[in-house]
């Protein structure tokens, strides 16, 4: 990704991923009281761990602390819809955490974490998809219906005065880059036109 965003962006950058995180660092707390295959749980311990870290970052970087909120957020029971969220979200994640090292380059831990996370989980969805079946159409189903709802999600991570000139090219970067990612996993496979 080229470099877009000035330095005056960090701050409304790093709250929206203050958020962002947060709610990665649930929906990994809540995937770990799911059935999940073998291996992930572990991973989702150590994931868990870094979620938990780059949430502190934030937080210091920002002088505020995220509210713990009590209830986990609604997470599906499968595995072939709850990956698809994981690797929904993480993906997302990816995008902000780029937009981020633009302006503040020392965070690129984050990004590599990032990198990882997401590449766990585009793992994952190939193990749900490779079978076919129902868990592969369950999965297909659901990577639609995340789709769907990712525009409003993205502006609701855009909001801020200082990312106002950039938003709707930030946008269709985001999207676009979350799209290439489904569809080469072939999740779009068999949408309708
Ligand atoms: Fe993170
Ligand atoms: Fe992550």
């Amino acid at each position: 990704m080229d470099v877009l965003l000035p330095p005056s962006c960090e701050t409304a950058l790093l709250e929206r991923f203050l958020k962002a995180e947060a709610m990665a660092l649930w929906a990994v707390r809540s995937a770990q009281a799911k059935e999940v295959p073998p291996g992930v749980l572990t991973f989702l311990r150590r994931h868990e761990e870094e979620e938990a870290k780059h949430l502190k970052e934030f937080e210091t970087r920002l002088g505020v602390q995220s509210h713990a909120r009590e209830t986990l957020p609604r997470m599906p029971s499968q595995w072939w819809a709850l990956v698809i969220h994981l690797f929904g979200y993480e993906a997302l994640g990816l995008e902000f955490a780029k937009l981020l090292v633009q302006v503040q380059p020392d965070l690129q831990s984050i990004l590599e974490d990032e990198q990882v996370h997401v590449a766990f989980f585009e793992n994952e969805v190939k193990k749900v998809l490779a079978p076919g079946g129902s868990a592969a159409e369950g999965a297909r189903q659901s990577a639609r219906a995340w789709w769907r709802r990712l525009p409003s999600t993205v502006d609701r991570y855009l909001e801020g005065d200082s990312l106002m000139p950039f938003r709707s090219e930030l946008k269709a970067r985001i999207m676009a880059s979350i799209f290439i990612r489904f569809e080469s996993l072939t999740l779009f496979n068999d949408m309708a036109q």
